[in-house]
C-alpha cells in the first residue's frame, strides 16, 4: 500500500488526476492537500469522496510546521504537486500570492519529502506540475522542447519558472527524486470561469460580451484535461529521476478563431440563429506583457514513454462545452461564490 500526496486536488487539472488516481490505483491511499483558495471547489470531487482509499486534508502549502507535521503523520512514498496560483491576470494584479504558493510552497514540499525520505529514497518520487508558460513567447516559427532556455514573462510564469529551478537543484544537491513536466494550455470540465474557455461559455450564455485581448491574435496550444492526467499518471511511474517531459496537444489555435469556433457550437447547442453569439466579441486592452505564442514538441514523451493525446480537439472541444451547459448549475455556483460553502456543510458541520 502506497500513500500518495496529489497538492491542488480540488482545482482544474488536479480534481482529474485525483478521480484518475483513486480510481486506478486503489492499492493507493491517495491525500488530497488543498487550501480550497477561489479555485478549489470540493464538488469537482463529489463522485470519488466516499471511496475508501481517499483522503482530504485542508491546508496552506506556505505553512511549513503543518506541511511538515503532514509529511510526518502520512510518510508519504510519493508527491504530486499542482497546487498552485495559477491566473496570470491575477499574477499582475497581485505577484506576491503566486511568489508565496508557487515558490515558497514548493520548496516547503521539497523540504518536507526530504526530512522524511532522508537517504533512503528507493521507491521514493516527487513530482513537479509546470508549465509551458516558463519558456516564454514564440514568435510565428518553432516549438518549445526540453532544453529551450527559461524566459518567463509574466509574474505567474516567473514564479512557476522559480520553483522548476528549486525542483532541478533539490535532485542535483540533495539527491531527491523528481521529475517534472511542463504543459500547454488544458481545458475541459471543472475549469474555473476565469480562463478563457469556460469564462467565454458563461458569458455566451448569459448575453454579456465577450472580452478579447488586443485583436485576439495570440495562439496557444490546447490539450484536453484527461490526456494531461493520463500523461501525469504515466510519467509519475514510467519516467526517469532528474527529467523533464513536456506534454503538449500539437494542437495550436489562434484566440480569435477558437474564439469564433466556439460562438459557433454555442449558436448550434442554444438554438440560437448562426452568428449571434458572435455579435458578442469585443476586443479590450490586451493584457500587459502578453506571450505571443506557445507551441510544444511533445517528441520525448513520446518516444520515450508512448504517451500521445488521445482526445482529437474538435470532439474534447464540443464534449466540453457540452458539460458546462448540462452542468449550469456548477458554474452558477462557482460564479456566485456559493461553492465556497460547500467545505462547510460537508465537512464541519457534520
Ligand atoms: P487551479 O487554479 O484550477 O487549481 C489550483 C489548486 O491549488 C486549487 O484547488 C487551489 O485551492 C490550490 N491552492 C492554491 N494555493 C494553495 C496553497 N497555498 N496551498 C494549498 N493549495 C493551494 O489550477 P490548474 O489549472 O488546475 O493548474 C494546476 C497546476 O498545473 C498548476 O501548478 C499549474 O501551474 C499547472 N498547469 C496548468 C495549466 C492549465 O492550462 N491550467 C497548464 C500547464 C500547467
Ligand atoms: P488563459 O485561459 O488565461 O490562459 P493563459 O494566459 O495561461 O494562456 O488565456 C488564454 C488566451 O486567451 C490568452 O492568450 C489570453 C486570452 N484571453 C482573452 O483574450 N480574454 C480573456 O478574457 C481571457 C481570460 C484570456
Amino acid at each position: 500500500m502506497k500513500t500518495i500526496l496529489i497538492t491542488g486536488g480540488a482545482g482544474f487539472i488536479g480534481s482529474h488526476v485525483v478521480r484518475l488516481f483513486v480510481r486506478k490505483y486503489p492499492e493507493y491511499k491517495i491525500v488530497n492537500l488543498d487550501k480550497l483558495t477561489y479555485a478549489g471547489n470540493l464538488a469537482n470531487l463529489n463522485d470519488i469522496e466516499k471511496l475508501p482509499n481517499y483522503v482530504f486534508e485542508k491546508g496552506d502549502i506556505t505553512d511549513e510546521k503543518w506541511i511538515s507535521e503532514l509529511f510526518g503523520k502520512y510518510r508519504f512514498d510519493g508527491v504530486v504537486h499542482l497546487a498552485a496560483e495559477s491566473h496570470v491576470d491575477r499574477s499582475i494584479a497581485n505577484p506576491m500570492e503566486f511568489i508565496m504558493t508557487n515558490i515558497v510552497g514548493t520548496v516547503n514540499l521539497l523540504n518536507a519529502a526530504r526530512a522524511i525520505w532522508g537517504d533512503d529514497t528507493t521507491g521514493k518520487r516527487f513530482y513537479h506540475i509546470s508549465t509551458d508558460e516558463v519558456y516564454g513567447s514564440l514568435g510565428e516559427d518553432g516549438k518549445f522542447t526540453e532544453t529551450t532556455p527559461y524566459d518567463p514573462r509574466s509574474p505567474y510564469s516567473a514564479s512557476k519558472a522559480s520553483s522548476d529551478h528549486l525542483v532541478r537543484a533539490y535532485f542535483h544537491t540533495f539527491h531527491l527524486p523528481v521529475v517534472l513536466s511542463n504543459c500547454s494550455n488544458n481545458y475541459g470540465p471543472y475549469q474555473f470561469p476565469e480562463k478563457l474557455i469556460p469564462l467565454f461559455i458563461h458569458n455566451i450564455r448569459n448575453n454579456k460580451p465577450l472580452p478579447v485581448y488586443g485583436k485576439g491574435e495570440n495562439v496557444r496550444d490546447w490539450l484536453y484535461v484527461e490526456d494531461h492526467a493520463k500523461a501525469i499518471d504515466l510519467i509519475f511511474h514510467k519516467g526517469s529521476d532528474g527529467e523533464t517531459y513536456n506534454i503538449g496537444g500539437n494542437n495550436e489555435w489562434q484566440n480569435i478563431r477558437l474564439i469564433q469556433e466556439l460562438c459557433r457550437i454555442m449558436d448550434r447547442k442554444l438554438g440560437r440563429a448562426e452568428g449571434e453569439s458572435a455579435k458578442l466579441i469585443t476586443y479590450v486592452k490586451d493584457r500587459a506583457g502578453h506571450d505571443l505564442r506557445y507551441a510544444i514538441d511533445a517528441t520525448k514523451i513520446k518516444e520515450e514513454l508512448g504517451w500521445e493525446p488521445t482526445i482529437r480537439f474538435t470532439e474534447g472541444f464540443e464534449a466540453t462545452v457540452e458539460w458546462y451547459i448540462t452542468n449550469e448549475g456548477w458554474l452558477n455556483n462557482v460564479t456566485s461564490g456559493d461553492y465556497q460553502k460547500y467545505y462547510e456543510q460537508q465537512y464541519v458541520k457534520r
